[in-house]
């Protein structure tokens, strides 16, 4: 059978995970996380002392890395590092402010997004996939079926991120998470490598100011029209 995938791309914040994996449960098809595979390699770096933003350093800590994702009962996408017996579920430990800094840092360089483009692109060959992440409409799945750019102003999802860390118990002011949001976003779109930016043909969703469920339903409606 020809699997289907839907590519979803937008900046930090924009609700992506929330909704594609929402998408991915109405449509059947398995949701994929790409974040979280970058997120994994930098909480390796830091654990092993290397400076994230060290080009030379991480590239070195590759052959060492091993990474794996597996889905649980419960549908959520759990990540791994190390192998066998051994390996240990970061699943929690990567949604840390400090792990997302050090994703950002990680996957801006040329040698890591080569790395961990495999494991991606196996994953929407084995199966029908909606896949969130920066450069999945553009450099990942360019032939994607449907291709989304969810996006939302700054400061809608700084107020949606702020939230989120207050509600699990992480203490930073809303001033801190917007300049974060505005940080991170100049640098996953002023990247030279794979930078976030929308792809030609992807069909523009934007959340500000609307709901979560507003948001999921509009997302919906344009992925229903859309495939094929
Ligand atoms: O979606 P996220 O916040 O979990 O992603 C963490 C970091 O990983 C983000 O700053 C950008 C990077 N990333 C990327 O460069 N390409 C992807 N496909 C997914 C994430």
């Amino acid at each position: 059978m020809e699997h289907k995938s839907i590519a979803i791309d937008g900046p930090s914040g924009a609700g992506k995970s929330t909704m594609a994996k929402r998408l991915a449960r109405e449509l059947g098809f398995i949701y994929v996380d790409t974040g979280a595979i970058y997120r994994t390699l930098g909480l390796f770096a830091l654990s092993r002392g290397v400076d994230p933003s060290d080009g030379e350093g991480v590239k070195a800590l590759l052959p060492a890395v091993s990474i794996s994702m597996n889905y649980g009962s419960d549908g959520l996408q759990h990540m791994y590092l190390g192998g066998g017996v051994d390996r240990e579920d970061v699943t929690e430990s990567i949604r840390t402010p400090e792990v997302s800094d050090a994703a950002s840092k990680v996957s801006a360089i040329p040698a890591v997004r080569d790395f961990l483009m495999d494991m991606q692109r196996e994953m929407a060959k084995k199966h029908s996939v909606v896949m969130d992440g920066r450069d999945i409409g553009t450099v990942v799945l360019p032939k994607a079926d449907v291709k989304i750019f969810l996006t939302a102003s700054p400061e809608e999802r700084a107020r949606r991120r702020y939230a989120e860390l207050k509600q699990r118990g992480i203490v930073e002011t809303y001033e801190t998470v917007l300049a974060d949001i505005e940080e991170r976003d100049a640098r996953d779109s002023g990247r030279a490598a794979a930078p976030l930016k929308q792809a030609q043909d992807a069909l523009r969703v934007d959340t500000t100011g609307i709901s979560m469920e507003e948001s999921f339903q509009l997302l919906l409606q344009t992925v229903q029209e859309h495939m094929v």
